[in-house]
């Protein structure tokens, strides 16, 4: 049976890695065969294209260069990471996927929508995860939990307004998709956080015979 796609939204300090972990140790303790995985990366290929994108430069990235490279880097983590595991019945976890595209790319920096949904649907296709969980933090407590950590990197230097789009625009596609986009209220203690995850992975496992 094929695995289940899940892919983690969400600003920065919102706490997807964190969520990454507790997903880990529940699919552990279910016996769920998976990988975990991130985007922009997820293959060496890959992982040189998120270095490119992310390291801090003086040059300014056109906004047209930034959303290719992410696409190009999608297309390789999806033909040679996620889809074989899928395939092979392996769940796999993406700290982020197709959304922040159209978050940070579309909304955040006002790109173009259609050439967004030209990608998609290019690239990605039928190919969406079966859930997604949107950990949904206000702008200023997420920017709180940000300066707790050490290592800053180009986006999360971002203004605040543009964190407030952020914020806005993954809400806009939650209320687009539904059924695929599940809010999670981020801004509750972890093991609060850990219910409404926990909720979700068993909606998931229902559907997939075998393991739990
Ligand atoms: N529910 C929570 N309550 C309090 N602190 C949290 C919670 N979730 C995450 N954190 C902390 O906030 C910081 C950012 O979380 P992280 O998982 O790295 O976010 P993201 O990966 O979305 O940027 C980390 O220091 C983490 O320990
Ligand atoms: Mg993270």
């Amino acid at each position: 049976m094929r695995g289940k796609f899940i892919s983690l939204e969400g600003g920065e300090g919102s706490g997807k890695t964190t969520a990454m972990h507790f997903i880990r140790e529940w699919l552990e303790a279910h016996n769920v065969p998976y990988i975990m995985t991130r985007e922009p990366g997820g293959t060496p290929l890959a992982e040189d294209i998120r270095q490119l994108i992310l390291s801090p430069r003086d040059e300014k990235v056109n906004d047209t260069t930034e959303l290719l490279l992410v696409f190009a880097a999608r297309a390789q983590h999806l033909a040679e990471k996620i889809q074989p595991a899928l395939e092979k019945g392996v769940w796999v976890i993406s700290d982020r996927f197709l959304d922040s595209s159209y978050v940070y790319q579309g909304k955040a920096r006002g790109g173009d929508m259609a050439m967004l949904d030209l990608l998609a649907n290019w690239v990605v296709g039928d190919n969406k995860p079966d859930a997604t969980l949107l950990l949904d933090v206000p702008v200023d407590l997420g920017q709180a939990r940000v300066i707790q950590r050490q290592h800053q990197d180009r986006l999360d230097k971002e203004s605040q307004v543009f964190h407030q789009k952020v914020r806005d625009g993954f809400l806009e596609r939650a209320s687009m998709d539904p059924k695929r986009i599940k809010i999670i209220d981020a801004s509750l203690s972890l093991p609060l956080v850990q219910q409404q995850i926990e909720d979700q992975l068993l909606r998931l496992s229902e559907a997939w015979s075998g393991a739990v």
